[in-house]
């Protein structure tokens, strides 16, 4: 199966998902409308994929329970991209090819519209179809994973990048929590509830690291590089504000060199893995994923 093939056959269960959580508890015709906006504005999906890629990878059937976490994920990114447009942080107009939340609904109701889908998220977990031991786990990796040690903590750094040049260890930090960690849980989420042995665990997560910050990367080379209308996004936006990135760091030739060493190091820990499990010949859709970074 193609990874253009597993989106369409599974990512509706997860919008289902997302849209019932909404009509459920967003009574509030305005807020209903601000958190769906940004939700169905699009995206590529991108953690839902790679959590529910990870269990197919490991050969079990995607279920209810699976589809709930992987929209709850979708929920927390979705906040954060709203909160990072908003003009006390990136202060951005366009994302996922359409006005930013704030832009449309204001910069109040764009704040609660991500508080919305954070607190939305979490209960989506809590009331998901797995075992309440399974649920713990999740809530637990996943508050960790998009909390202050983790993407909030990496949004912090990132700010302060603006102030102070970060040398590249630091900047490598702010990527493996701003953008890896969201990307290491559902990988790592994918591991656990198809129960992978320790050194399978260990090889995935080298996979699920260095696919992070690739990505983070490969977005700070998109900022200087990409076409607006491909991105949905406005480029020029880090140098306007002056942001420390892979670009500004070590130029665009140095960035990418740094995305092809990650790209490497992830796809090898794959390859690893694919042997352990008699893969070798097929292409899995994990590798398909992380091969769009280097289009
Ligand atoms: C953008 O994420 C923010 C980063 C963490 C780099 P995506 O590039 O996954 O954004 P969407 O979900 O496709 O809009
Ligand atoms: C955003 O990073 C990371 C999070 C939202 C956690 P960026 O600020 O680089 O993302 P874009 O470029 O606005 O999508
Ligand atoms: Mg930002
Ligand atoms: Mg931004
Ligand atoms: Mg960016």
């Amino acid at each position: 199966m193609t990874k253009e093939i597993f989106a369409k056959e599974y990512l509706p269960y997860v919008m289902k998902e997302m849209a019932s959580v909404l009509e459920t508890n967003a009574s509030e015709k305005l807020l209903f409308d601000s958190m769906s906006y940004s939700l169905e504005a699009g995206g590529k999906r991108l953690r839902p994929l790679l959590l529910l890629a990870t269990i197919d990878f490991f050969g079990e059937k995607l279920s209810k329970g699976h589809f709930q976490i992987a929209g709850a994920l979708e929920m927390i990114h979705t906040y954060s991209l709203i909160h990072d447009d908003l003009p006390a942080m990136d202060n951005d107009e366009l994302r996922r090819g359409k006005p930013t939340n704030h832009m449309v609904y204001g910069e109040a109701l764009a704040i609660l519209a991500g508080d919305g889908l954070l607190t939305e998220a979490l209960h989506l977990v809590a009331v998901s179809e797995l075992s309440s031991a399974q649920r713990v786990w999740v809530m637990t990796e996943l508050t960790k994973a998009s909390g202050a040690k983790g993407m909030i903590g990496g949004q912090v750094g990132d700010i302060e990048g603006e102030k102070t040049t970060l040398t590249l260890e630091e900047l490598q930090a702010v990527h493996e929590k701003k953008t890896g960690a969201l990307i290491r849980f559902a990988v790592e989420t994918g591991c656990y509830l198809t129960a992978q042995p320790e050194s399978i665990m260990t090889e995935m997560m080298t996979y699920a690291d260095n696919f992070g910050v690739a990505f983070q990367i490969k977005d700070d080379l998109l900022d200087v590089l990409g076409d607006e209308a491909e991105i949905g996004k406005r480029t020029g936006m880090d140098e306007a504000l002056n942001k420390s990135t892979y670009t500004s760091l070590l130029g665009v030739e140095g960035a990418q060199k740094a995305l092809s060493e990650h790209y490497n190091k992830a796809v090898t820990a794959l390859t690893t893995v694919k042997k352990q499990l008699g893969k070798t010949e097929e292409v899995t859709i994990l590798e398909e994923l992380i091969q769009t970074l280097m289009g």
